[in-house]
This record gives C-alpha cells, structure tokens and sequence, in this order.
C-alpha cells in the first residue's frame, strides 16, 4: 500500500471514543506518523474498552491522554497545553455520543474539553449504527457541528458491525489522513512545491576562521514559514543560524556556497518557486589554509574567487522555476534591484535597504518589489507580517504567469 505524505512536522491529535471501529485507530495513528505527523492520541473511558492504551502508546510513540482530573497527566501535559499543542485535532471514530456532547459544547472528560479549547482545525469521522446516524437527533447535532467549522468526514456506506448495512461506517485510514493533507495545504499555493534558501554562508580561510556576513536567516525563515500557511510544501536550504526550522518546513543545513549551491540544484528540480532570500558569500578565499594561520606579516593578502552564482544559475534552467531574487542595497535600490532583477534574468526581485533597524540581522524589515512590469511596495513590519504580504504577492504573479503560459 502506497504511503500517504505531506504531514510532516504537523501536529495532530487522533481522538478515541467508545466504538468498534476504534481497532482501526491504531492504523489510523501508524499511517499518520509514516506520513511525517507527530501524534498524540486522547481516548475517551469508552475508547479504553474497545482497544489499550498500551497500543496507541507504542504506535503513537507517546504516552495516551485520558484523564482530566488526573493531576500527574495535568502536570505532564495539561488539557490546555495538548490543545495549543495540535495543528488539528482528529475524532475518528467519533460515537453518537461525543458528536452530541461536542455539538452540545460540553466539556465532560478530556476529549470533549480538549475539542473546546483548542483553535486548531477539527474534524470528526463519524462512526456508528445507520439508523443512529441517520437520527433527527444525529442530524440536527453534525448541522451544529458544520455550521461552526468543524469538518465531518464521512461516515461511509457498507456492511456494519452490527450485521446491518448502510451509512455508518468510519472512513479508512487513509482517506482520513487525505482529507487533513489536503485541508492543511489549502491556500494560495495550496499544490506549490517551494524552495528558499536563507542565512549566510561561510567560507574557510583557515581552520577557525571564515568570510561571512551578519544574516541572521529571519527574512528566509519567515518566508519558509509564510509559503508553509499558504498551502505549500517547503524546503529550506540554510546557511549557519540560530533559527530552529519551521515546524512542518523540510530543513537542510549547508555551511558554504558551494554547499548551498549543490542542496539548491538537488532540489530545484521538483520546485515551482524559488526565493533566494539568503545573503551568500560572493567571494571565497582561493584555498583554505588547511592549519590555522599565523600573524607574521604586516599585511595580508587572501587571493578570493567567485563563488557560484546560485540564483542565476537557477534563472538560467530551461525548465525554471518561478524565480524570487533579493537584493540587499545600501545606495540606488532601485536602479541596483532592477539591474539584478534584468541581469540574472528573475521573475521578480525583492529589494531591501541595509541598516536604520532593517534587512540584515533585524526583526523588521521593509521590501520592495519589483518584476518585469510592476512595483509594489511593501511597509516596515515584522519579518513575519512582511512575508506573510511577500509571499501573497508571488502567489499572485505566479500565478499570473502560469495562467499567461498555459494560455499560449
Ligand atoms: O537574514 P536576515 O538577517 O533576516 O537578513 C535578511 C537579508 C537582508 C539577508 C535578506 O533580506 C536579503 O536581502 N538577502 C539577500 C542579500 C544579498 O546578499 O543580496 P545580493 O545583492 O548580494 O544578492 C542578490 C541575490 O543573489 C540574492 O537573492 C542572493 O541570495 C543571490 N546570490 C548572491 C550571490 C551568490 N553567489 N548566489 C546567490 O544566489
């Protein structure tokens, strides 16, 4: 069986009430983790008849939440905490029962309580008997449940356990897991594969020391994160930082230009958009002195190469991405940003001033925006807000190429 993708780094919490279809929780959370989640799992007393804790503890590779009023459980990780913890919690199989609670707003054991005081996304697969499902009662109580946001997904129609046939039946595994992929990727790039790189580089003149520059990774990092909430899948190709990488972003960690340079085209080739928002070293000393160097002269000369122009190396593919260049300028940001943005041939170019509280190692910045024929201006804010609009806006035009290409 071909495995699903595209959860990972997320964090979903598998809820369990009482039923017969609980036995396929257990496949539920092996498949969940396979495709990349973090699980942890909350049963309902009921849960507990049908299938152990011990099973969920082991797939799951977590210990199982049940209790409320147990204070060890409390202190270990708190109702509050699990629901601040989850990107989306997931009630499969959801009894008649905790469907009516959950549409009652009640708040009687930790699942239910959970489920009220979580912001994540929560879907509910309903499994029960057909005539229970298809009860006025049932009905009017998933109406509530909708109407609030709350996703149903399912229940299927077959052969049930109670011998009768008909809607009721908890969807398989997989589907369930297709539906949270396909939820958690919606947005503007919802289907995009995307590519930053981020940080600066580092280039060995000796064994301690390198040629460097003040990128803290921020501005790549936001923009990972920001292309992330839009739906896409990311990768991160970033130079040394401090930065943890973003949850649910795929992270790969280079030290030198030629490092990024060789992550960037293994995977350039499976990307919609790239968006080059690290400041690499343009220079590298010829050789690395293989033992540290001594102070004898007066004066030192390091004779310095090129280093690997990455993003004009991946504007020039003949089957390129939509490509983003930054330029950071400290004079003429304009005519400097439209000079790169013509010269290494980009889709667009994101031009920041250097210093004043902005661009390298600040948390603000300010951008702006250039492509072939437009501006547009983006204003000092967060690293974070400003790529959340970053981000819009190559949706936006890539889109807009796309369209204008497939139109041709
Ligand atoms: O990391 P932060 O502290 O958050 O700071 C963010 C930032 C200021 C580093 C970022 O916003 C930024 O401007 N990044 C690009 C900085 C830069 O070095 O620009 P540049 O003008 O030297 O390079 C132009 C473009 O070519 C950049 O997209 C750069 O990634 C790319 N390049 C440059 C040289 C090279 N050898 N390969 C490249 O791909």
């Amino acid at each position: 069986m071909p495995s699903v993708t595209g959860l990972g780094g997320r964090r979903i919490i598998v809820g369990i009430s009482g039923g017969i279809a609980a036995y396929k929780s257990a496949e539920l959370v092996r498949r969940l983790r396979q495709a990349g989640a973090e699980v942890r799992v909350v049963m309902t007393p009921a849960a507990r008849e049908f299938i152990t804790p011990l099973t969920l503890q082991a797939l799951s590779g977590n210990p199982v939440h049940s209790d409320l009023l147990d204070p060890n459980a409390e202190a270990a990780m708190g109702h509050i905490e699990l629901a601040r913890w989850a990107d989306a919690v997931l009630v499969a199989p959801a009894s008649a029962n905790v469907i009516a609670r959950l549409a009652q707003g009640l708040a009687d054991d930790l699942l239910t309580t959970l489920c009220l005081a979580t912001e994540a996304s929560l879907f509910v697969a309903p499994a029960m008997n057909r005539v229970m499902w298809a009860h006025p009662a049932t009905r009017v109580n998933c109406q509530l449940l909708q109407q609030r946001g709350v996703s149903l997904l399912g229940p299927a129609a077959g052969e049930q356990a109670c011998g009768e046939t008909g809607a009721g039946r908890m969807l398989e595994p997989d589907d369930l897991i297709q539906a949270l992929v396909d939820h958690l990727r919606q947005g503007p790039l919802a289907a995009c594969r995307v590519l930053v790189t981020a940080g600066p580089t580092r280039e060995a003149i000796d064994p301690v020391r390198y040629i460097s520059n003040h990128s803290s990774g921020k501005m790549g990092y936001a923009a990972a994160a920001a292309a992330l909430a839009a739906g896409a899948e990311v990768v991160l190709v970033s130079g040394p930082t401090a930065l943890d990488c973003p949850r649910g972003v795929s992270c790969r960690r280079v030290e030198t230009a030629a490092e990024m340079s060789q992550a960037v085209q293994e995977q350039v080739g499976a990307c919609q958009i790239f968006i080059a928002a690290a400041a690499v070293a343009d220079y590298r000393p010829r050789r690395a002195q293989d033992e540290k160097m001594k102070k004898r002269a007066a004066e030192l000369n390091l004779p310095l190469e090129r280093t690997e122009d990455i993003l004009a190396t991946v504007a020039g593919m003949a089957n390129r991405p939509f490509t983003v260049g930054f330029a950071a300028e400290t004079s003429a940001l304009e005519a400097h940003a439209v000079d790169k943005l013509q010269r290494k041939h980009l889709d667009m170019i994101a031009a920041n001033w250097v210093g004043e509280g902005l661009g390298f190692n600040a948390d603000d910045n300010a951008l702006t925006l250039f492509w072939v024929d437009g501006k547009q201006e983006i204003p000092r804010a967060d690293k974070a807000v400003v790529a959340r609009e970053l981000i819009a806006i190559i949706a936006e035009r890539y889109h807009a190429k796309s369209t204008s290409q497939n139109s041709r």
